[in-house]
C-alpha cells in the first residue's frame, strides 16, 4: 500500500484480474495484465489508487459533462435515496423526478420531439428506439418495413440488435449477429476519399449511397436509417458538410424513419444540448441520448420519439394496444434526479457556451499535432477530437495493428498524467466539458511529448524508420 494512500493497490488488481471480465477485454492478456484502479476524482482529473493524477482525457467515457466531485450532485441522488430511491415505471406509474426530466427533455429537444421512453444507457436506449420503430410499422399496418440502414465504423451499443447495427469490423468478430435484415453503408469519412475528389462530390457520393440503398432494397421495405451525427467510437468521424441533412432529406422522400445518435454528440460536446438542430440543421424523427445526460453520475438513457409518430401509435383508436418493452429500471428515480441536477449545472453555468468557446481552441491545438511525421489526420468537432496515426502521410495507410502505436502513445500520456482513449491506430479524446484553455496546453503538451516518445520507441526498435 502506498504512503497517503487508502487503497491497497495489489490486493484490489489481484482480485479485479482474477475476477472481473471486461468490456472490450483483450483475452489473451486479460488473465495476466489486470487494469488500472482508477478510484479518485476531482474537476477534470482522475487518480490511480496510488494517488497519481492524471487528466481525464476521455471524459470517463464521453460522459462526464460537468466534471467530477460536484456535492450538488451528490446532495441530489442523496435526497431521492432518502425520499424514495426505486418504485416500478411500467403501466401507469411514475415518480416526480422521471415526469419532471421528461418535460426538460421535450423543452430541450428540436421540433416536435416530446415523447420520452427511459432505458438504462446507450444500448438499451438505441434497442428500444428500434423496437419502437419495429411496433410502429407494424401496428400502422406496414409490416414489411423491417430493415434497418446504418453505417460501417458506427457503435450504437451492445445488445444483439444495437451491436447488429454497429460497424466497426473488429466488434463483430466471434459474435453472431443480426444481418438479413441489416445494411450498412460505407463511412463518410472525407480523410479517406479518393485522391482529387472534392468534398462537395464526396458528399454527393455518400447521400446517394443511403438512397441507392434504399431503392435496392424497396422503399416500401426500409423502416429506419439510424446515423450518429459525428460518428465517435469509429474515429470521431465528421461527415462532409450537408451531409446530415441531405440524408435526412432522403429518408423523408422515402418514408424511411431518421434516428439520430446523439449518446455522445448531445448534452454539450458540440456546444448545445442536442446538436442535431443547431449544428446539422436536423430534426430527426427520433433522438437518443445517454451518457452527458447524467454527466456518468447515474447510468440513463432515454429515446425521444416525434409526437408525429408517437400520435399513430396512441390515443382512443390504440386502446388496449401494449408498447411492452422496458425495463425495471427505465425512468429510475435516482438517475433522473441527476439527470435533472446535471441539466440545471449545464444551464446554469452555460456550459454549452463555454464549450462553443473552448471546443475551437481545443481543436486548433489539436490539428497543430499533424505536423508530426506519424500523425495522418486530425479530426473532430468541439470537445470531441482523434488523431490517426500512419506509415506515411501520402499513403495514408494505418500504422500496422501489432505495433500497438495507439497503446504506446497512451502509455507515454499516462507517465506524463494523461489517459487517452487508444483505439486501434487512433487515440481519442473528450475531455470533461468543464476544461479551461490552461488544461487544453497541457494536455496537448503531453500528447506531444508522448508521440515523439513513441516515434523514438519505435526508432529504436525498428518498427517506423519516418
Ligand atoms: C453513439 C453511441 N451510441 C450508443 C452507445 C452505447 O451506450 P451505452 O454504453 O451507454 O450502452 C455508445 C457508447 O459508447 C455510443 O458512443
Amino acid at each position: 500500500m502506498k504512503e497517503n494512500s487508502p487503497f491497497d493497490t495489489k490486493n484490489l488488481w489481484t482480485k479485479d484480474k482474477d475476477h472481473v471480465l471486461h468490456p472490450w477485454a483483450d483475452l489473451g492478456t486479460a488473465r495476466e495484465k489486470g487494469s488500472l484502479i482508477i478510484a479518485k476524482s476531482e474537476g477534470i482529473y482522475v487518480y490511480d489508487s496510488d494517488g497519481k493524477k492524471y487528466i481525464d482525457g476521455p471524459g470517463g467515457m464521453w460522459c462526464t459533462q460537468i466534471g467530477y466531485g460536484r456535492r450538488e450532485m451528490a446532495e441530489a441522488i442523496a435526497d431521492q435515496v432518502l425520499s424514495m430511491p426505486y418504485y416500478s415505471p411500467f403501466g401507469e406509474l411514475t415518480s416526480p423526478p422521471a415526469a419532471e426530466l421528461a418535460a426538460k427533455l421535450a423543452e430541450l429537444a428540436p421540433g416536435d420531439l416530446n415523447r420520452v421512453f427511459f432505458t438504462t444507457g446507450g444500448s438499451t436506449a438505441n434497442d428500444s428506439a428500434l423496437r419502437f420503430v419495429q411496433f410502429y410499422f407494424n401496428y400502422t399496418g406496414q409490416p414489411e418495413k423491417k430493415h434497418i440502414i446504418t453505417r460501417e465504423e458506427a457503435y450504437h451499443g451492445s445488445t444483439l440488435l444495437a451491436a447488429s447495427i454497429s460497424g466497426k469490423m473488429r466488434d463483430r468478430k466471434n459474435f453472431d449477429l443480426i444481418t438479413d435484415t441489416i445494411h450498412h453503408l460505407p463511412v463518410p469519412l472525407p480523410y479517406r476519399r479518393p485522391e482529387g475528389m472534392s468534398l462537395e462530390a464526396f458528399c454527393d457520393e455518400k447521400v446517394a449511397d443511403l438512397e441507392n440503398k434504399i431503392l435496392e432494397i424497396g422503399p416500401e421495405k426500409v423502416a429506419c436509417f439510424i446515423a450518429e451525427p459525428v460518428l465517435a467510437s469509429g474515429g470521431v468521424i465528421v461527415p462532409p458538410p450537408g451531409y446530415q441533412k441531405r440524408t435526412l432529406e432522403v429518408c423523408r422522400k422515402y418514408g424511411v424513419i431518421y434516428i439520430s445518435d446523439e449518446v455522445v454528440t448531445g448534452f454539450g460536446r458540440l456546444g448545445h444540448f442536442f446538436a442535431s438542430e443547431p449544428v446539422f440543421d436536423i430534426v430527426p424523427d427520433i433522438l437518443i441520448c445517454a451518457k452527458g445526460l447524467t454527466s456518468g453520475y447515474q447510468p440513463l438513457g432515454a429515446v425521444i420519439i416525434s409526437d408525429k409518430l408517437f400520435e399513430k401509435v396512441s390515443g382512443s383508436a390504440a386502446r388496449g394496444v401494449i408498447f411492452s418493452n422496458g425495463f425495471t429500471y427505465s425512468g429510475h428515480p435516482v438517475a433522473c434526479a441527476a439527470a435533472l441536477k446535471n441539466i440545471e449545472i449545464i444551464e446554469r453555468e452555460d456550459i454549452c457556451g463555454h464549450v462553443r468557446e473552448v471546443g475551437p481552441y481545443f481543436m486548433e491545438r489539436l490539428k497543430a499535432l499533424a505536423e508530426l511525421p506519424i500523425v495522418g489526420d486530425v479530426r473532430g468537432s468541439h470537445l470531441m477530437g482523434a488523431f490517426e496515426c500512419v506509415t506515411d502521410k501520402a499513403s495514408k495507410e494505418p500504422l500496422p495493428a501489432d505495433i500497438q502505436v495507439a497503446d504506446r502513445i497512451d502509455r507515454h500520456c499516462q507517465a506524463r498524467g494523461l489517459i487517452l482513449r487508444p483505439l486501434d491506430h487512433m487515440c481519442i479524446l473528450s475531455p470533461p466539458l468543464v476544461i479551461r484553455e490552461e488544461q487544453i496546453d497541457t494536455m496537448v503538451g503531453i500528447i506531444r511529448d508522448s508521440i515523439e516518445a513513441t516515434i523514438t520507441e519505435l526508432g529504436e526498435e525498428g518498427l517506423w524508420k519516418g
